[in-house]
Parts: structure tokens; sequence; C-alpha cells
């Protein structure tokens, strides 16, 4: 078996390696991204394993059945980046990893939560440099606030968990609600009362034709004044454009991503020696209650092996049988 790795990185080559030595798959290790100029790499490969920032959309998916390539494996949840109905047409196997450790994000979401409010990256370097004026670091009990969650799946729910543990007032919206969650007494609202009534408004939902933008000047204009909004999802759930005027006017009051609309240019790589031509990204970054992290959440020794071992699964399955448990369909909403 023979699997090409795009954007790898060292702990992709790691993890893989320590689980390689129980699979024996022939494994070549791209640091590129897969899109339309790196195609012609995929030459002699049975499975493409790719990540959140490839793109696979009809032309490299027609370009990989040439190279006779059979089967996509994604290693991440979200597959918004694949070009479902073209892969099914062109009869091209993809397989994701549902699941590796929604703990790992819930818990990466907490902390963007608890840093933006008490300002930890802040004090770190001020009591590093000998200040000890707590003048700037003024935060908020979290306790008694109102935390409104979109999306109530895997990630959702255990965030839910977490912060009810501080106490907090919980308050969700997902198009499908969850019975089992509304029975144990998750408040389900509407959308708008979210935006209405939240203090720190989370997002835990798939990016779709539906969710694209869905926190837009409108939405923003409904919410609370100072609000608190916590992008771990997807990029494109946000309209930088409008959450930038929001801040300006602080009705935006702290803004915590994880995801970012425009990251494949940036995020995963080291750009600290060159200028950054995106000016939306810069801009963000000369707020001071904005806090970005450059799509770590899922990044726990956990779900990196989890990532490796459904991975391969999911291409020992394809291979032996033709049938993979975690098969992305067209039909399925794109997470
Ligand atoms: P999930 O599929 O378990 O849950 C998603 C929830 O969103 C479901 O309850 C679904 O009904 C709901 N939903 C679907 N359409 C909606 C809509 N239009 N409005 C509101 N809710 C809607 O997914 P999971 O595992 O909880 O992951 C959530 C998202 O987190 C993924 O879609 C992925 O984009 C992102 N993610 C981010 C990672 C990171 O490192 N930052 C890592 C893994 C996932």
């Amino acid at each position: 078996m023979k699997m090409a790795v795009f954007s790898s990185r060292k702990w992709v080559v790691d993890s893989f390696n320590e689980l390689n030595i129980k699979y024996k798959y022939e494994i070549t290790y791209f640091e590129a991204r897969l899109y339309n100029k790196t195609i012609p790499l995929t030459k002699g490969f049975d499975v493409v394993c790719v990540f959140v920032n490839d793109t696979i959309d009809e032309e490299i998916i027609k370009g990989l059945k040439e190279n006779g390539v059979r089967q996509v494996a994604l290693r991440c949840a979200g597959f918004n980046n694949v070009d479902i109905e073209a892969a099914q047409q062109h009869d091209m196997n993809v397989v994701r990893v549902p699941a590796y450790s929604p703990y790992a994000i819930a818990e990466h979401t907490l902390g963007l939560i608890l840093s933006l409010n008490r300002k930890f990256h802040k004090a770190y370097t001020r009591v590093r440099d000998g200040n000890f004026a707590l003048d700037g670091l003024l935060g908020f009990d979290l306790h008694g606030k109102t935390v409104g969650i979109i999306g109530t799946g895997k990630i959702g729910e255990i965030f839910i968990n977490l912060v009810k543990g501080f106490g907090c007032n919980v308050i969700a919206y997902d198009k499908f609600p969850n019975e089992k969650l509304q029975k144990d007494g998750l408040k389900y609202v509407e959308l708008q009362d979210i935006y209405k009534q939240s203090d720190v408004i989370s997002l835990h939902c798939p990016l779709t034709y539906e969710t694209f933008h869905m926190i837009n000047e409108y939405a923003i204009a409904a919410m609370k004044t100072g609000v608190m909004i916590i992008n771990t999802s997807r990029g494109p759930l946000i309209d930088t454009e409008a959450v930038i005027a929001g801040l300006k006017k602080g009705k935006v009051g702290y803004l915590g991503l994880d995801v970012y609309e425009e990251e494949e240019e940036l995020f995963f790589e080291d750009h600290s020696e060159s200028v950054i031509q995106d000016d939306k990204f810069v801009r963000l970054q000369t707020f001071p209650n904005v806090l970005i992290t450059a799509h770590q959440a899922f990044f726990t020794k956990e779900a990196t092996m989890n990532i490796a071992e459904t991975t391969f699964e999911n291409v020992k399955s394809f291979f032996n049988d033709g049938k993979s448990p975690n098969i992305v369909l067209p039909k399925e909403p794109s997470k």
C-alpha cells in the first residue's frame, strides 16, 4: 500500500511512523499542500492522505484518478475542503476521522475564553519583564454569565459540561437539537436569542453553505455590547470584515480564534521572517482584545495518535473489502 501524505509536519511523521510499525504501509511524506500544482506528486500512489488546508476539488480528483489514486484519506473531521459530489461521480473513495478527541478542542476553547478574559498571555510577559502592575488586566467572573453555544455535537456537548462547571447559564442553538441533552436540561433557543442573550458565544457547528459567514454584520448588531466571540470550528463561519468593524466600534468586546477564513496561506507555516500580506489578518492582530491560535485546538498527544490510528484503519478496511466505516457521502452535511 503506497500512501502519499500531504501537508506533513513533524507531528504527522512522528505519529504515523510510530503506528506504521504495525501497519507497514509504504509512506512518502510531502510538506507541500495538495493543490493543482502538486497533483503530479501523487503518481503511483494508492492513497493520498490530506489535512484541513489541502484542496480536493473536481480538478484535483480527476488528476488523482488519472494518477491511479483510489482513496483520499482525510486526517481530520471536517471535509468542507472536499468536493464530495465530484468524488462520488469519479468513484473516488473519501474517508475522514470523525472524532479523535473532542476533549482537545473543547478544552482549547475554554483556554481561549479564560486567556481573553484573565489575559494570561499579557500577564506572562509583564511578570517576566518585572512589571507587576495590574492595570489593563481586569477580567470578569465567568460564573453566572450566559454562554451561547452554536452546534451541540461531540465538541459542543463536552464544552457545555466544561462551562457548566464554572456555573455559567448555558443556552444552545442547533439545527438538529440533541434530545438527550434536552432531557438533561439543556435549553435550546433560536439563533437570534443566542445573539441577544449571550455574554460569550462559541461556535461548534460545521461549515456549510448555510453557516458560511453566519457571524456577519447583522448577527453582530443583534449581540450584546462587549460580547465575547470564540471560533474553534472553521474560519469562514465568521465574516472577518464584519467582526473587525464590530471590534472597532466596541460592540465585540473579545474575539478568540483558532481558525481564520483565509488560513490556508498562513497557518502551519513559519512566516516570522516574512511580511504578511493578508491585511485583514494583520488588522485583527492589532486589537488588544483579540487572541488567535493557529488551528491547534486538536493538537494533543491523544488526538494525534487517534488521528493516525483511524486513518490507517480507514485505509486498511477500504483495501481489504472496499468498505470504510468513515466514508464521506454527498448527502452528509459538510463539516
Ligand atoms: P459534530 O458533527 O459532532 O457536531 C456538529 C453539530 O453542528 C451537530 O450537532 C449538527 O447538528 C450541528 N449543526 C449542523 N448544521 C448546523 C447549523 N446550520 N446551525 C447550527 N448547528 C448545526 O461535529 P464536532 O466533532 O462537534 O465538530 C464541530 C466542528 O469543529 C467541526 O465541524 C470542525 O469544523 C471543527 N473542528 C475543529 C478542530 C480544530 O482543531 N480547531 C478540530 C476538529 C473539529
